[in-house]
């Protein structure tokens, strides 16, 4: 089995997306071991719960600094014994040391075409909103493996999405989730989990 740990802040569609893909044999192999909540109460975990998945809140708040906080997540995730982490919507960013004791199997959804709309304070909303504001015809969404720079690891995958004349930031935001993150999401998950696998 292809053992994978998400992490989730809201509500957790790019979960939801992950655990139906495994449900309809897509993702073959696959097992998501564990679901790590930065916030208290979020949708995601009731996702999670609903499917039979262990899931917890580790809140970001109840620790001293990003340091204190990503050591307990790895701790965490070494236990679990996990195959790749995947940042499902998860909005704290993380230290150093945990993107190197994972090296390579961590990676991130993120609402724009990279390298366009992404960096330090591009998270949720406002990516949509700058691409309006810019007055971007195409946007989309990418996967990569996270490194020391915010949305600056590798690409593995991308997918592009037209914005329409009278689009709000929910509206493209809605668009862009159905149509590009849910599908490379999973997309990314198999093509990792092949890997492994071969
Ligand atoms: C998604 O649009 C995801 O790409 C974005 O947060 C939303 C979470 O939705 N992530 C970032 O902005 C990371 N920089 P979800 O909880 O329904 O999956």
């Amino acid at each position: 089995m292809f053992r994978i740990g998400v992490l989730v802040s809201g509500g957790g569609t790019n979960l939801q997306a992950i655990i139906d893909r495994i449900e309809d044999g897509y993702l073959k192999d696959c097992e998501i071991v564990s679901v790590v909540s930065s916030k208290e109460g979020v949708f995601a975990l009731e996702r999670a719960k609903k499917h039979g998945i262990p899931a917890l809140c580790m809140a970001r708040k109840s620790f001293a600094d990003t340091d204190a906080y990503s050591n307990a997540l790895a701790e965490h995730f070494k236990s679990q014994n996990v195959d790749l982490i995947v940042l499902a919507g998860f909005l704290t960013v993380l230290s150093e040391n945990f993107i190197k004791e994972f090296e390579n199997k961590i990676i991130n959804v993120h609402p724009s075409l990279i390298p366009s709309f992404c960096g330090k304070g591009f998270y949720g909303l406002i990516p949509h909103e700058e691409a309006l504001k810019y007055g971007v015809k195409v946007t989309g969404a990418t996967v990569h493996f996270v490194n020391g720079e915010v949305d600056g690891g590798k690409i593995i995958l991308q997918k592009a999405v037209y914005v329409q004349e009278d689009d709000t930031p929910e509206v493209l935001q809605a668009r862009v989730m159905k149509e590009a993150e849910h599908i490379i999401l999973p997309e990314a998950v198999k093509l990792l989990s092949q890997a492994k696998t071969n």
